[in-house]
């Protein structure tokens, strides 16, 4: 048997830039009461959502991931020539094959960068920062770029009232990469297959294409089950995430919870008994649920407003479709 060399990478791993993309087209709560059973006030007391982005034809999941890597490279001070591997967490890219991340790659510039998707729903993100962390430690890759970009409007059916007021577009982007001390803990993270139907699209292309009347197999959730799973079960994760990484309640700065319901962050909060001091991301409120892209605008706008800042200890947990689900603590870079 001919002995296999290892590699080993950076001692440490770090989140070194993060950028975003928000698209242009702001959607009120009004605007989509026109098409559903519903009024601004039980979106905003149910959900906690004002108004959502939805992209226009040209801001496309390759455009706005783009976009969004190209300034987290910038604030990194990385070059897209030192990205050895490209990870993008979507579920709305409409091509089975091949992966966006391939396009993105060579539109940044990279040197035939791996790359690859990812398909974890809204817990897209965080696997995709958990496996960039292990491969920069690991020696697979020096740096890593993880997008998480989705056009939930394409796949929302605006005559939905469970649904319509939920999802959104957007993109964010982080570059990781070595670093002397650590900045991303352990991953908790798992599924629970036996909810495979809470949150899906309706049906399998092949019976989209059998129909008389072809319609778009539009994202369709029995949102009360979710609302329970995620309010008490993800708490219990957050929690492992802190104790795996060592990291004690009072020691954390930020909280950025995956932006599903003002109300599930608001549970979680309360149910893991965060200090009053803990700034909590609440990026929903003006964005909506962009399911792999939220966790990262949510850190984004804390940054952008000065609720977090560089060097704070924050708590990701992301949650959605499978069920699947992952959390870790990070350095705010
Ligand atoms: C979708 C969601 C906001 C609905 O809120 P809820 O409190 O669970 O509401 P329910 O589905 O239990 O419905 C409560 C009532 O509101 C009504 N209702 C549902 N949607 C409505 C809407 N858009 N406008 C007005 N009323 C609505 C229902 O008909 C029901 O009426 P009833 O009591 O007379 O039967 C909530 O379940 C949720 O956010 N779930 C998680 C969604 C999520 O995060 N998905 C992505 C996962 S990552």
């Amino acid at each position: 048997m001919a002995p296999i060399r290892q590699t080993t990478g950076a001692s440490h791993a770090a989140i070194l830039g993060i950028g975003t993309y928000r698209p242009s087209r702001i959607i009120p709560n009004a605007e989509v009461v026109e098409a559903i059973d519903s009024s601004d006030e039980w979106i905003q007391q149910r959900s906690g959502i004002r108004q959502r982005r939805w992209a226009s034809p040209e801001e496309t999941v390759q455009s706005m991931s783009v976009d969004a890597a190209r300034i987290a490279l910038e604030r990194a001070r990385v070059d897209a020539r030192q990205i050895d591997c490209v990870i993008v967490a979507t579920v709305t890219h409409m091509y089975q094959t091949p992966a966006i991340a391939t396009a993105i790659a060579h539109e940044l510039g990279t040197d035939q960068a791996a790359a690859f998707d990812i398909s974890a729903a809204c817990a897209g993100f965080c696997h995709g920062v958990a496996l960039a962390a292990d491969m920069v430690r690991g020696g697979s890759a020096g740096h890593v770029l993880v997008i998480g970009v989705e056009r939930l409007s394409d796949l929302t059916d605006v005559g939905d009232r469970g649904t319509a007021f939920i999802f959104a577009d957007g993109a964010g982007a982080a570059v990781v990469g070595p670093s002397d001390t650590p900045g991303i803990g352990p991953v908790v993270w798992g599924s629970d297959g036996e909810q495979f139907d809470l949150i899906r699209q309706k049906e399998d292309w092949r019976d989209v294409v059998a129909s008389e009347n072809p319609q778009m197999p539009h994202l369709v959730m029995q949102g009360n089950a979710v609302f329970r799973w995620a309010s008490f079960a993800m708490a219990k994760i957050g929690q492992q995430a802190l104790d795996r990484a060592g990291v004690a309640i009072d020691d954390l700065d930020v909280f950025v919870p995956h932006q599903a319901n003002m109300r599930i962050t608001d549970a979680m909060a309360r149910a893991m008994k965060l200090p009053e001091r803990v700034r909590i991301a609440r990026d929903i409120a003006e964005q909506g649920n962009t399911s792999a892209a939220s966790i990262p605008l949510a850190l984004d706008r804390m940054i952008e407003e000065g609720d977090a800042r560089s060097g704070d200890t924050a708590l990701l947990i992301a949650f959605g479709a499978g069920l699947a689900y992952a959390a870790q603590v990070v350095t705010v870079p």
